[in-house]
């Protein structure tokens, strides 16, 4: 069986002046799946979705979504898509219900289908309550679950999401995810853009990270944790017990722990599975390390970069 691509991108080019922030970016989106862009900030994100929604064009390079060209036949993909930016882009003078019905309107629902899909978006999004005020008076969660509704009355056959939780409290958060969950289940092709590992080990079964303006490394979350591995960290009592709790995990994981003198703290990355944290502590007792606290956990995205492209600070735009 062949794959068909929602979204396939081949050396996607964009400069701002100096800036050249996307440098070559390939993405293959596979209809019906979920593709987190992962990247930290300055890495492309943006950029990458606002060329694939044709609100930008690109230097170089081609894309295509839903088999049209982002360039030559924008129209065709504006009518397949839907996007919610990392801005809100409801009005903010007029309530949540007559943001959904203008924007139902817009998009040629008749008069009684547009207030019963906002009706119904409201309550999915749990906004009913708020639906007759200002969106201006909504909290931050509140604008961008208007935001992602108002991105849902089309039914868009592919939905970019940029950053949709970033900011959000974790009730906000599930409901966000659990939209996407259910909108990929019903055959939506969904790319979102996150800063969150966690939000694309959740929802995403595929993972592109961008740096630079490139794809660095894909896969899905098992296999991109797997490359990852996992982040060893143990606070010690005191500074004397540094060095032969490096000299522990050094053993243990066979990669070189970074040590912390100020917060006292020695980590390493592991990619045994069999590793565990009780070994850890014992092996750290026999060496009379005495440590305070000890974790095995998920590496943060500054980790993950920092094993996955050699670079652990912000990365500095140059010139090209
Ligand atoms: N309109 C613009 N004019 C000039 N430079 C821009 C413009 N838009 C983006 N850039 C630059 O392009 C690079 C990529 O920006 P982009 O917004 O795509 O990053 P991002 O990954 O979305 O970051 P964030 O996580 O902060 O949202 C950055 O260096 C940014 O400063
Ligand atoms: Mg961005």
């Amino acid at each position: 069986m062949t794959t068909t691509y929602a979204v396939l991108s081949e050396c996607l080019e964009k400069r701002f002046g100096d800036v050249h922030a996307l440098r070559g970016l390939d993405l293959a989106v596979a209809e019906g799946t979920v593709c987190g862009v992962l990247g930290r900030n300055g890495a492309g994100k943006t950029t990458a979705v606002r060329v694939l929604t044709t609100l930008t064009a690109p230097d170089g390079g081609s894309a295509r979504i839903a088999g049209h060209d982002v360039v030559r036949e924008a129209g065709a993909v504006r009518a397949a898509i839907g996007v919610t930016g990392q801005s809100a882009s409801v009005d903010g003078e007029l309530s949540g219900r007559q943001n959904l019905r203008l924007f139902a309107r817009l998009l040629k629902y008749r008069g009684e289908v547009a207030r019963t899909r906002a009706d119904e978006l409201l309550e999915r999004f749990e906004l009913t309550d708020a639906a007759d005020r200002p969106a201006r008076t909504y909290s931050g969660g509140m604008r961008r679950r208007l935001d992602l509704a108002a991105s849902l009355l089309a039914r868009p056959q592919v939905l970019f999401l940029d950053e949709p939780t970033t900011g959000l409290d974790p009730h906000s958060r599930n409901q966000i995810w659990a939209a996407v969950r259910e909108l990929a289940g019903r055959g939506t092709t969904v790319l979102l853009t996150t800063q969150y590992l966690e939000e694309a080990d959740q929802l995403a079964d595929d993972i592109v990270l961008v740096d630079s303006g490139r794809a660095a490394h894909s896969g899905s979350p098992a296999e991109l944790k797997a490359r990852i591995g996992s982040y060893a960290e143990v606070v010690v009592a005191h500074a004397s017990a540094l060095g032969p709790a490096a000299a522990v995990l050094d053993q243990l994981t066979g990669t070189e722990p970074v040590l912390d003198h100020e917060r006292r703290t020695v980590g390493a990355v592991t990619t045994d599975p069999s590793l565990t944290l009780p070994r850890i502590v014992r092996e750290l007792d026999a060496a009379g390390a005495a440590v305070i606290d000890a974790s095995l956990r998920p590496p943060t995205l500054d980790e993950v970069f920092l094993r996955l492209t050699g670079r652990g600070t912000p990365i500095k735009e140059t010139a090209a």
